[in-house]
């Protein structure tokens, strides 16, 4: 997705956060070196491939649009990205991925126990980095996310291979493992900008919004993504037996053999039947409805942004909701 990085068209109002993002990008330069060599190597692997930073953006967004200049703006983007680097290497040892943001993951080039350190570093990195904003408010928010995240992963490993999840169960997953990060993002920018309680409510639950949308396309991707755009395989969730949206649609609308066939392969987790599966998911218009879905969240958060005040750095919170709908990375 272009849309966060130097490459963001010319004049479009994500540009509007360029030049905070270099700030944040040597907070985070600055941030991960350690005494133990393997610790920085591993974090600058994954780091320096890039990604589309999502989270701080939104911080620095939501903090423009309440025109809050507070230096701490750039740490806590920082800790925001720290901290879904650390889920991202948990997450690729517990799913046995092997590509993330086009190159092999850390888990495949330095080893599960290695990655999974790494990942504790970062977390814990992140906490000494949001003491330094000395507020017991952004602490127990992000204290407090860190552990949701964790639980939504949790939960999700208990769903594996449950072929029975329903719709409800499923957003209840990704509301945790990945809408609280961004909800959280965007709460902070209104924290650190001293707004009023309802403000900060309208900003969280735009997060909310934004990142189920987020994640709803990005599980539809793992159908019809391009994995060269992707930086990361297809197939995934099917293979680890993982029930997304797109799944439970497909057994909802299809043929009883259809159906049959979807439950079999996740409750086997076999990426045997893959091509079957997704002419299923294709043909029964489960990907429409997923979209569907992730359109209906993006125009919450839109309806959100429309609270806030008029300014560019909202427009840019519109247009990043819009955009996420076409994404193809
Ligand atoms: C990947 O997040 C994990 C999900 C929540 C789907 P991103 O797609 O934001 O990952 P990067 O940081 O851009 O690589
Ligand atoms: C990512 O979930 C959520 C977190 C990292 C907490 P996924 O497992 O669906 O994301 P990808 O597809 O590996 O990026
Ligand atoms: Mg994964
Ligand atoms: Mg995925």
């Amino acid at each position: 997705m272009s849309l966060v990085t130097s490459a963001a068209p010319a004049g479009s109002a994500l540009s509007l956060v360029e030049g905070d993002m270099r700030e944040v990008d040597a907070v985070i330069a600055g941030r991960l070196d350690s005494g133990v060599p393997l610790v920085g190597q591993v974090a600058r692997y994954i780091i320096s491939a890039g990604g589309k930073r999502l989270r701080p953006v939104l911080l620095l967004l939501t903090a423009g649009a309440l025109e809050c200049r507070n230096p701490q703006r750039f740490n806590l983007a920082a800790v925001v990205e720290f901290i879904h680097t650390a889920t991202l290497l948990h997450d690729d040892v517990v799913d046995a991925s092997t590509l993330r943001r086009g190159r092999s993951t850390a888990n495949e080039v330095f080893g599960n126990p290695a990655s999974v350190l790494v990942g504790d570093f970062l977390y814990s990195r992140a906490f000494q980095m949001m003491v330094d904003a000395r507020d017991m408010r952004i602490m127990r928010i992000l204290a407090d996310a860190t552990n949701v995240i964790a639980e939504g992963e949790v939960q999700q490993l208990m769903n594996m291979h449950d072929a029975a999840l329903d719709e409800a169960g499923y957003l209840s997953v990704i509301r945790s493992k990945t809408a609280k990060l961004f909800e959280a993002s965007a709460q902070l920018g209104a924290v650190l900008a001293g707004a009023p309680a309802a403000i900060e409510a309208t900003c969280a639950e735009y997060g909310q919004s934004l990142g189920t949308a987020f994640q709803v396309i990005d599980d539809v991707l793992d159908y019809t993504g391009d994995p060269a755009e992707m930086g990361k395989n297809l197939g995934d969730d099917l293979r680890e037996g993982k029930t997304t949206l797109p799944l439970i649609l497909a057994m909802q609308r299809g043929t009883q053999e259809e159906a049959a066939l979807v439950r079999s392969a996740i409750e086997q987790g076999d990426t045997e039947h893959l091509p079957a599966i997704a002419r299923v998911v294709q043909r029964t218009g489960a990907l429409e409805g997923a979209q569907a879905l992730a359109a209906a969240q993006a125009g919450r958060a839109i309806a959100a942004a429309g609270q806030l005040p008029r300014n560019a750095y909202t427009a840019g919170l519109i247009e990043l909701a819009d955009q996420l709908l076409q994404r193809r990375s």
